[in-house]
């Protein structure tokens, strides 16, 4: 019987390692250039956690089991509640502003498709302790910043945001009522994607408030919403004005943010979002723990990867190694070893065939390792411990002393 990764797993061959290293280490350098501490929680937490505080869509996708203590358990779908239940552990003895970020992997029993997976990379970076809006304009910065770093830029994403508190103030100017609310707030947040969005909203509002509703996401009235103003107004400060738009059909699927809110998309608009976040104030005191107000988001790593390569910016393979150490007969391989050896502890990226094998092949697994340059210990060169440095590129040779040999 032959065995496939499950539906909706991805298994990692080199080559796609390299793209998800090469994407990680945008996000890492993104979040510590702006003084974010890298934290990490459990794989596994109670059912309840994500049950009660991820919202109906999340809860719904958990993949869940009962452990053998009879205990209730899932896998993580997002790292918020984690995040949440940490800070609030331990709060009083953090000093303020808390910024943390991570780079974990989660789990959703999702419809495969395009963009989605079961199982995906998600870099998280939140902000706990402050209010003010300029945290929220920074966080979006350090977003971008990262998707600048792997070369995109305001032609090709954009940032749409918009502001729970500012949808809320003006449904109620629609007469929309509390207890509707969240239905006509799930409805504008499908109407980009689920045609019947648009008939939802008709029948629940009538044809005049679904039409004003419409409208508003055609043309954000930007004159009334003074909610969104000092995250725009930050935003500008960040140098973010060529990527951010407001945006009222941007409501967030997850039930605990209380103010701004915003998702990165691609400016053709061919995928699903590649990150989304917001103002979460609640999220903490609500697991009981202190009353701190907080903001982050999450930038999937799917999403992420299909318009780096639709867009031909994949990140490159910096090969295997930098020198590939080929010794010239059987009797120098032992002190091929030893070249091999020293370049090694003063960390350049060395490999060599420990095989006997003529130097034609040699330089042909030379080339396959991706290496630019190739060490040929031979032995007259040997003999005034020197050896021959080829750039594999051009064919230029030199004599060189081992400890003369540079990363490149
Ligand atoms: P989210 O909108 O559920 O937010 O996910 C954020 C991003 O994760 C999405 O825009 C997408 O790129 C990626 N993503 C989500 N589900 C999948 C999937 N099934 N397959 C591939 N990629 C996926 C959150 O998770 C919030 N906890 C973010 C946050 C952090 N808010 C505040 N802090």
């Amino acid at each position: 019987m032959r065995f496939k990764p499950l539906t909706g797993f991805r298994d990692f061959y080199p080559a796609e390692m390299v793209i998800r290293r090469g994407i990680e280490a945008a996000w890492h350098r993104a979040a510590q250039n702006a003084g974010f501490e890298e934290f990490d929680g459990p794989v596994l937490e109670s059912f309840e956690l994500f049950a009660a505080k991820s919202g109906e869509e999340i809860a719904g996708q958990l993949y869940t089991f009962t452990d053998k203590g009879d205990r209730q358990v899932a896998m993580r779908p997002e790292m918020t509640p984690t995040l949440a239940r940490m800070v609030g552990a331990r709060a009083n003895g953090l000093p303020k502003p808390i910024k943390w970020y991570c780079v974990p992997q989660f789990f959703r029993y999702e419809r495969p498709q395009r963009g989605r997976g079961r199982e995906f990379y998600q870099w998280n970076v939140d902000v706990i302790g402050s209010a003010d809006p300029a945290s929220d304009a920074e966080v979006i910065s350090v977003a971008v910043d990262a998707l600048k770093a792997l070369g995109l830029t305001a032609d090709d994403i954009v940032v749409r945001l918009n502001d729970r508190r500012f949808l809320s103030r003006m449904l109620k100017t629609l007469d929309v009522d509390e207890a509707t609310e969240p239905e006509v707030l799930a409805s504008i947040d499908k109407l980009e994607r689920d045609p019947a969005a648009v008939k939802k909203l008709e029948e629940r509002l009538g044809s005049k408030r679904a039409e004003k509703i419409l409208s508003w996401c055609e043309r954000f009235p930007i004159d009334e919403a003074d909610e969104l103003k000092p995250v725009l107004e930050a935003c500008e400060d960040f140098g973010l004005g060529a990527f951010v738009e407001a945006d009222f059909r941007i409501v967030r699927g997850l039930a605990y943010y209380t103010g701004p809110v915003w998702e990165i998309f691609d400016r053709a608009r061919s995928l699903r979002a590649i990150a989304g976040g917001g103002r979460y104030d609640e999220l903490i005191k609500s697991l009981g723990g202190p009353d701190l107000p907080a903001i982050g988001f999450g930038m999937g790593d799917v999403v992420l990867t299909e318009l780096l390569r639709d867009k031909g910016k994949l990140p490159e393979d910096p090969g295997r190694v930098d020198v590939f150490v080929i010794p010239v007969g059987d009797e120098m391989r032992g002190p091929a070893r030893r070249v091999i050896t020293q370049l090694r502890a003063r960390s350049l990226r060395a490999d060599g065939p420990n095989a006997a094998i003529k130097l034609g092949k040699a330089l042909k697994l030379a080339a396959q390792s991706g290496a630019t340059r190739a060490v040929i210990v031979g032995p007259d060169e040997w003999s005034n411990t020197q050896v021959k440095l080829r750039d594999l590129n051009s064919g230029d040779e030199s004599v060189v002393n081992v400890e003369e040999i540079e990363r490149s």
